[in-house]
């Protein structure tokens, strides 16, 4: 999409409006790491940023209005979305970003709906936002560190980087014993043998 200044300052002015600092600060990240990950690898820099900044953009909502709003929508919910609340901005931040936000773009919204725990099959745009979420800055994740190295995996290889975040995410969950979400398990499993493959 065509995208001014104007347009990014107006999102900016109104996510800071609504996000807690530290929220902002980390949307800014993912923002621009989206848009230097797409420079990179031959996807539009300007939607990718617009899909960085609008990714949390659901996220300062009370966790049942969201429920009951995506219900009261139809928007699709896995079983695991709807038993784990924080997850719910992210198909909420997709409507949001469309009644909102005005964005009609179908691959950005689609990259803003899965942000949180991705899907086999993601388009370019969608692994970009799923691991500059991942991987922004600010983020510092204590079971991951090989996390510079993942970074500078992501220049190289998105389909590498997506297999890598969900192996990990895997790990966590197995050593932490929070539930296990299945959608990471069908990306890990995905990329694992595209990866395989040599496609
Ligand atoms: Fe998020
Ligand atoms: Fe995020």
């Amino acid at each position: 999409m065509e995208v001014s200044n104007e347009l990014v300052l107006s999102m900016e002015t109104k996510l800071q409006q609504t996000l807690q600092p530290k929220r902002y600060v980390h949307t800014l990240g993912v923002a621009y790491l989206s848009a230097s990950l797409a420079m990179c690898h031959g996807v539009s820099h300007q939607d990718a940023l617009i899909a960085g900044l609008l990714h949390d953009c659901a996220k300062n909502y009370p966790e049942d209005t969201m429920l009951s709003e995506c219900l009261r929508l139809n928007l699709s919910l896995s079983e695991y979305e709807q038993k784990i609340p924080e997850l719910i901005h992210a198909p909420y931040g997709a409507y949001l970003a469309q009644t909102e936000y005005g964005i009609l773009q179908e691959d950005i919204l689609l990259a803003v709906r899965n942000h949180t725990l991705g899907r086999p099959n993601m388009t370019p745009i969608e692994q970009i936002v799923y691991l500059a979420d991942y991987l922004e800055p600010g983020r510092n994740h204590p079971t991951t560190p090989v996390l510079d190295e993942l970074r500078k995996i992501a220049f190289q290889s998105l389909d590498e980087a997506t297999y890598l975040v969900s192996k990990n995410s895997i790990h966590y969950f197995e050593t932490t014993g929070k539930a296990a979400d299945p959608m990471t398990y069908q990306v890990y499993e995905y990329y694992k043998e595209k990866l395989q493959k040599g496609e």
